[in-house]
């Protein structure tokens, strides 16, 4: 374990302040948690995205509270000083402010996060105002927002026209003053999030492959280290070909296996000659 401290909501701030950047990734399962700890990332987002790329969905969409729940606990368990966030799954806060709440309070409940991640703009500003009510704190999800992924028309870069644009502005405005401590803003043009940090004051910007103008930067875990086989989305840099080199050692173990070159005798364990010829005696 490393002797980081806890991060905690002042100590974000305090880094917007210093226009310190504010790293943050994805994570769902206790020994990445535990590697994102020693890295000293500062946020932690147990993503919905669990569903495609630990659960093999097409889409978000499936994921339940208990899915979410589960690996928020690992996640927790090992990373005990990140700030971590779990993020709302669908339909666990669309139907009503109640919903929200409720749901929002279990993550911190059962699984000790430290906030909440809800998707959508205006329309959503009053769960977020609940949520943030009850004690909780809540960030908000602009731009592309994966579970409307049907009504956006796919997973495409939002807000490159002018009008679109200003729905998102004025989205994060909504967001903000309800109460939002910080806003996601995923996939929408580099000047279009430049804008919005402007003008933010009360909350912080956090950009997914929006370009480098916000207070920090989130990626997504199975992105950046070639895991997810499906698609590798444009704004994901690979910063390690760990599915490469996973693969490359199943196949090495197969050849071995299949070669009996493992196990050798220090992947096993002996039994004195004396314990041996007793069981023979014993079992005769
Ligand atoms: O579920 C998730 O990981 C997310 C990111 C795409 C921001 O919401």
């Amino acid at each position: 374990m490393t002797d980081r401290k806890k991060v905690t909501l002042p100590a974000l701030f305090s880094k917007v302040g210093k226009s310190d950047p504010i790293t943050m990734l994805t994570c769902y399962d206790y020994p990445t948690a535990h590697l994102q700890e020693q890295a000293g990332i500062d946020m932690i987002l147990v993503g919905d995205s669990l569903g495609m790329t630990m659960l093999g969905y097409e889409s978000t969409l499936p994921v339940t509270m208990e899915d979410m729940i589960r690996h928020a606990q690992a996640v927790r368990r090992g990373s005990p000083n990140a700030w971590l966030i779990g993020d709302m799954p669908y339909m666990s806060y669309q139907p009503s402010v109640e919903s929200a709440i409720r749901n929002a309070g279990r993550f911190m409940a059962e699984a000790s996060c430290d906030a909440i991640k809800l998707e959508g703009g205006i329309e959503m500003a009053d769960r977020i105002a609940g949520i943030v009510r009850a004690g909780i704190p809540a960030m908000g999800h602009l731009g592309l927002t994966p579970q409307s992924v049907s009504a956006l028309g796919g997973f495409r870069v939002q807000g490159k026209g002018a009008l679109q644009a200003k729905k998102i502005v004025e989205d994060a405005k909504a967001l903000e003053q309800a109460g939002a401590y910080a806003i996601l803003l995923e996939m929408v043009p580099d000047r279009l999030c430049g804008l919005i940090t402007e003008r933010a004051s009360d909350c912080f910007i956090i950009s997914l492959g929006s370009g480098p103008h916000a207070h920090g930067q989130l990626l997504i875990y199975h992105d950046m280290f070639g895991l997810y086989p499906r698609f590798k989305p444009k704004m994901a840099k690979v910063f390690g070909e760990a599915g490469k080199v996973i693969l490359e050692g199943l196949q090495q173990y197969v050849q071995e296996v299949s070669q009996r070159t493992f196990p050798q005798p220090e992947n096993w364990f002996g039994m004195s000659d004396e314990e041996f010829d007793e069981l023979q005696r014993l079992v005769k």
